[in-house]
């Protein structure tokens, strides 16, 4: 039976890592998948990761089973970290740990073909490629707002409230990406958030936000101004969040799914039995890391440094690129790189150019010309930048 199966080709994000792996040249480059790596190319362990892990080492009791939920500690510590200790719509909330924000995506959209199966989710134009079969797979029909303009390398506000405005109905969802947006690091600004909030509240619309990069934008709490705002303003929003960034915790999978609503109880009945139907329960121990440094001022106040110092080392390598390409004759034209947030940028070349750089400079990103500007360092920047200018 399964000798029916077609071969498929691989994950555009995911087939790179292989691709790069696999490429002998030593002076490779790799700006592909959304790992955050240091100065010496490296993905550590943050120090409060480490901290925490032996603290857990020394002190946890069992392994036995946490339960579909996961920790109630993570979730509550979780909820406030993203929507400040103070949030008047804290106790409305409610929020599970899942396996990654992968996991809470395609739990959000089964709790959406289970409540209600007629609603379409509305992405933006581009959005993150592995948003398509996390949602669509599930069953839900998926729709595209304009999102980013190409020659301006800026977002297409006023389209996109138009298209939501004359197309999304009463009832379907709206996916926004919470701060950093992937895969064009071109943001909403705090007056585009209450813009959308309103159209949101005017038409019925539902705000889905995706956060995978709280405090790598401007910090841990601005970055979260669109959710807090829309928990505060509107009477329901779904959102997921991931540790795989901001706590380094990425093959741990550690993320949640969170619903703002009148039916807390209610709501996490349903994704319990969900996710009994899909994984049974999350995995624990990334998850265990994350409250227990939440939970501990001292680890806390760590962690916001590390966050801190790799928010900032992503911003440095926009700047430092913007100027060696522009002292080397590129005239401004990659000028927003310096402009938007987070780890991604589209160079905005061709992808015969995409092609030209893996092929003749071992410069590795995907083919749309995102690139990860993490994977950018001292050593291997002036190289880029001038095979960037070469083709
Ligand atoms: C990315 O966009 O590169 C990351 O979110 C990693 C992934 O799973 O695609």
């Amino acid at each position: 039976m399964f000798n029916t199966l077609p071969q498929l080709p691989p994950d555009p994000i995911l087939g790179l890592i292989a691709q790069f792996k696999s490429d002998p040249r030593s002076h490779k480059i790799d700006l592909g998948v959304g790992v955050y790596r240091d100065e010496q190319g490296q993905t550590p362990v943050l120090d409060a990761v480490k901290q925490a892990e032996q603290r857990l080492l020394n002190n946890e009791t069992s392994k036995a089973y946490v339960g579909p939920l996961g920790s109630l500690q993570f979730n509550d510590l979780l909820a406030k970290l993203t929507l400040g200790e103070t949030h008047p719509q804290l106790e409305n909330v409610a929020l599970v740990q899942t396996p990654g924000g992968c996991g809470a995506l395609r739990v959000a959209a089964e709790l959406i073909v289970r409540t209600s199966p007629k609603s379409r989710i509305w992405v933006s134009d581009p959005t993150w490629g592995n948003h398509v079969p996390l949602l669509g797979d599930a069953g839900v029909t998926l729709e595209t707002y304009p999102y980013y303009d190409f020659a301006t390398h800026s977002v297409r506000f006023d389209e996109m409230i138009s298209a939501l405005n004359a197309n999304a109905r009463e009832g379907d969802f709206v996916l926004l990406h919470g701060c950093c947006h992937n895969p064009t690091g071109a943001d909403l600004t705090q007056g585009q958030w209450q813009a959308v909030t309103d159209l949101c509240g005017k038409k019925g619309l539902i705000p889905f936000i995706d956060m995978a990069y709280q405090g790598f934008g401007f910090s841990l709490e601005e970055d979260a101004f669109g959710i807090r705002l829309m928990c505060d303003q509107l009477p329901e929003v779904l959102f997921v969040l991931s540790c795989s960034k901001n706590f380094g915790l990425y093959r741990e999978r550690v993320g949640a799914v969170a619903v703002k609503s009148d039916a807390k109880a209610s709501v996490s009945s349903h994704i319990a039995t969900i996710v009994r139907g899909i994984y049974s329960m999350p995995p624990s121990h990334g998850a265990s890391v994350v409250a227990e440094i939440l939970a501990d001022s001292v680890l806390r106040k760590c962690w916001e440094a590390d966050v801190s110092v790799m928010r900032t080392r992503i911003q440095v390598m926009r700047k430092k690129l913007v100027d060696t390409v522009n002292t080397a004759g590129a005239e401004g034209r990659f000028n927003h790189i310096a402009r938007q947030q987070g780890m991604f940028s589209f160079l905005g070349i061709s992808p015969e150019q995409v092609n030209a750089l893996a092929e003749n400079h071992a410069v590795f990103m995907i083919g749309s010309s995102r690139i990860s500007l993490a994977g950018l360092n001292d050593t291997n920047l002036p190289v880029f930048a001038q095979a960037l200018l070469k083709i």
